[in-house]
């Protein structure tokens, strides 16, 4: 058992202009919001407690996942007025949990933008063996520029912990996945900008406090941009193209490029659609064409419409393009 936090509370500004109306977390991965999918891979390595350590339009999760009880699960939110930063999130969201209650039931920590199918449970049992203060998931990448740098040593210690470098000294990354023991929440300081990586980590190395990495090479993806997210929402289709219950689509429709269409899509006759991200309840009309496009929930596409690259809401006047 083990209780969860997840941070979900950045600005995604790579990912504009898909997150001008939705925080990065909650965008559509394959039909359902990558949260989702991070936090049905949370309950099959039986954590019981999330809590969603939000600041940057909070007020989206709380409608969608309620208190967790459709999912069988324990839904907190904390909600940082201005962001904290990973550290300073993750230490208010720990006020939410009863530390002290909790003994040394470990809590699992999550970056909201990552999809992996590694082993949550293994990770938990490498560090329970440990004895260890923290358990880094690590992954090896061909360029760790844009990433956490992790060292170990031969015992799988880790021996440093260097934050987006030019000249990374391992490929071995951290993959955004930590398990704490709930000592480690109590040295970060409460109400603070702190991050994690650039100052937690770090010092706790320095202090030579067992740190240690679980390294497992499993299907992993940061869908921190654009290209990113496309390609999360295609690996994790299977055949022509996904569509989410209640959707109606007409028979005259092509479909294709492991596109995803939210729930209760309504596509029209004649529509072609390509390598799309569409979320719910969108109503595509007849003959329009969609090429690597991403729809927000609930937008129109008149008849006719031909888009290639863009991003569509109603809310826009103009389709935005995709950089
Ligand atoms: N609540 C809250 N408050 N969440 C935050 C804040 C904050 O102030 N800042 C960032 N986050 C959340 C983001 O929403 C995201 O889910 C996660 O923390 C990581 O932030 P990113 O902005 O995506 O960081 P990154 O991708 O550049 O780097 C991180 O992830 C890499 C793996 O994908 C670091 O942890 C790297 O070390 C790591 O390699
Ligand atoms: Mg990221």
């Amino acid at each position: 058992m083990a209780v969860g936090i997840l941070l979900v509370g950045g600005f995604g500004t790579r990912l504009k202009p898909l997150t001008s109306e939705s925080p990065k977390p909650m965008l559509p991965v394959a039909g359902l919001p990558v949260t989702e999918h991070q936090l049905l891979a949370a309950k099959r390595a039986g954590i019981h407690t999330l809590v969603l350590a939000t600041s940057y339009l909070s007020e989206v999760f709380t409608p969608y996942f309620g208190d967790g009880s459709k999912w069988g699960m324990k839904i907190l939110y904390a909600v940082e007025k201005e962001p904290l930063g990973t550290g300073g999130a993750i230490r208010n969201a720990a006020q939410l949990l009863d530390l002290e209650s909790l003994g040394d039931e470990p809590i699992v920590i999550f970056n909201g933008d990552v999809l992996s199918r590694h082993s949550i449970a293994d990770q938990i049992t490498y560090h329970q063996s440990k004895s260890a203060d923290a358990t880094l998931h690590l992954i090896e990448v061909e360029d760790a520029r844009a990433f956490g740098c992790v060292p170990t040593d031969d015992d799988g210690r880790v021996t440093a912990f260097l934050e987006k470098m030019e000249n990374p000294v391992t490929n071995s990354i951290n993959a955004g996945c930590y398990v704490f023991h709930p000592s480690v929440l109590q040295r970060i300081p409460l109400g603070e900008v702190v991050s994690i990586e650039r100052e937690t980590f770090p010092a706790l190395v320095a202090s030579g406090r067992p740190v240690f990495g679980y390294k497992e090479q499993a299907y992993w993806l940061d869908v921190g941009t654009p290209a990113a997210l496309f390609k999360g929402s295609r690996d994790l289709i299977e055949g022509e193209f996904h569509a989410m219950p209640g959707c109606e689509i007409d028979a005259s429709a092509v479909i294709s490029g492991k596109s995803s269409l939210g729930s209760k899509v309504r596509v029209g006759a004649n529509v072609v659609i390509d390598d799309c991200i569409i979320g719910d309840e969108v109503t595509i009309e007849d003959g329009a064409r969609l090429s690597q496009c991403f729809i927000f929930h609930k937008t129109t596409i008149k008849a006719g419409t031909v888009q290639s690259r863009h991003y569509l809401s109603s809310t826009i006047s103009e389709p935005i393009n995709l950089p």
